[in-house]
């Protein structure tokens, strides 16, 4: 196993903000980067708002806050990567890019530092095959929000070393999160299983079966859920899971995985969930009031 002494991320939304704000509260040296200085301060600013609900509610102690904002840095040039041990990505689905950002890291790191991909559903067989160092790069897929759920899926593709895969096994923990293995297949564990979930859900408000409202319901009094599906929809990104859906049904060609149209339309009017304000709900109002979809 290797030693972590500083951490990078690629990406500064959703969730490369998050998983940047747990590395820098676990301790370590964090640089984050994004392709511009706005989307840099959009992450920033939710980390600062994310570590003071988090000392509101008693969970982290003021100075831990403090310490942990110093030890952040953010930077638009990927040179500003190279000292790092571990650099986790996080930008959005598409093989192209990720690639693309491998391919230009590998010549500015040296040899030891690991490759992580915070993929939802992409291989990370291809990527570690694109970054030309298949045994340095592992899945470490992390779940939203971040500062707040325990898990991380941690992905073998078949050319990870045992090193690297104990040594991210080892740096999720040390992140207070809860890792468990998962074969290198769209949608590892959790999204095999929620995806098809969220877009039966989709289905149904778009046959009629019931509103909005009652459909979330059902699943937050019935089952226990914390959210209703549609509401966790609107929490991922409609676009995001619209995105996952596509490589899964394209690698496993089972309807189950195919985007329903109703989610398609909603994406394509912009329409994708509280990021863009409005989604099955309108963010504008509070409590969040459900959007009428025409049905
Ligand atoms: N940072 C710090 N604290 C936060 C926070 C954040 N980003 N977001 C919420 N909180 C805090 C709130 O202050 C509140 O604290 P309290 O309990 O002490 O009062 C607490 O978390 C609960 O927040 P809310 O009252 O606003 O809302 P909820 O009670 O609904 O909890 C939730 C929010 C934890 C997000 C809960 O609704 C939940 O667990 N939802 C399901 C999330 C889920 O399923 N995530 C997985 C998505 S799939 C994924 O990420 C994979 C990807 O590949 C698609």
């Amino acid at each position: 196993m290797r030693d972590i002494s500083r951490v990078g991320v690629l990406g500064c939304g959703q969730m490369g903000s998050g998983i940047a704000q747990a590395a820098a509260v676990a301790g370590y040296p964090t640089v984050a980067r994004d392709v511009e200085t706005g989307l840099l301060a959009k992450g920033e600013r939710s980390i600062q708002q994310s570590l003071d609900k988090l000392v509101e509610k008693g969970k982290l102690a003021a100075a831990d806050r403090d310490a942990a904002l110093g030890r952040l840095t953010f930077t638009v040039d990927l040179e500003d990567l190279a000292g790092c041990d571990l650099i986790i990505e996080a930008v959005t689905e598409s093989l192209e890019l990720k690639s693309g950002l491998w391919r230009a890291l590998d010549p500015l790191c040296p040899p030891r530092t690991i490759f992580a991909s915070n993929t939802s559903s992409l291989s990370i067989g291809v990527m570690a095959a694109a970054a030309g160092r298949p045994d340095r790069f592992v899945g470490l897929h992390f779940f939203n929000p971040v500062p707040l759920m325990p898990l991380v899926e941690v992905v073998r593709a078949l050319t990870t070393s045992r090193e690297t895969f104990e040594t991210a096994e080892a740096f999720a923990r040390r992140l207070g999160k809860e890792p468990i293995t998962a074969q290198d297949r769209p949608g590892f564990v959790v999204n095999r299983l929620l995806v098809p979930y969220l877009l039966d859900a989709a289905r149904a408000r778009e046959s009629g079966l019931a509103s909005t409202a009652d459909i979330d319901r059902g699943m937050q009094l019935g089952c226990g859920h914390p959210m209703g599906p549609l509401a966790l929809l609107d929490f991922v990104g409609l676009d995001t899971v619209m995105r996952i859906a596509e490589i899964m049904f394209d690698e496993f060609r089972e309807p189950r995985f195919a985007p329903p149209p109703l989610l398609r339309r909603m994406v394509t009017a912009g329409l994708h969930g509280r990021k863009s304000g409005r989604g099955f709900y309108d963010y504008a109002t509070n409590p969040p009031t459900p959007i009428d979809l025409g049905l």
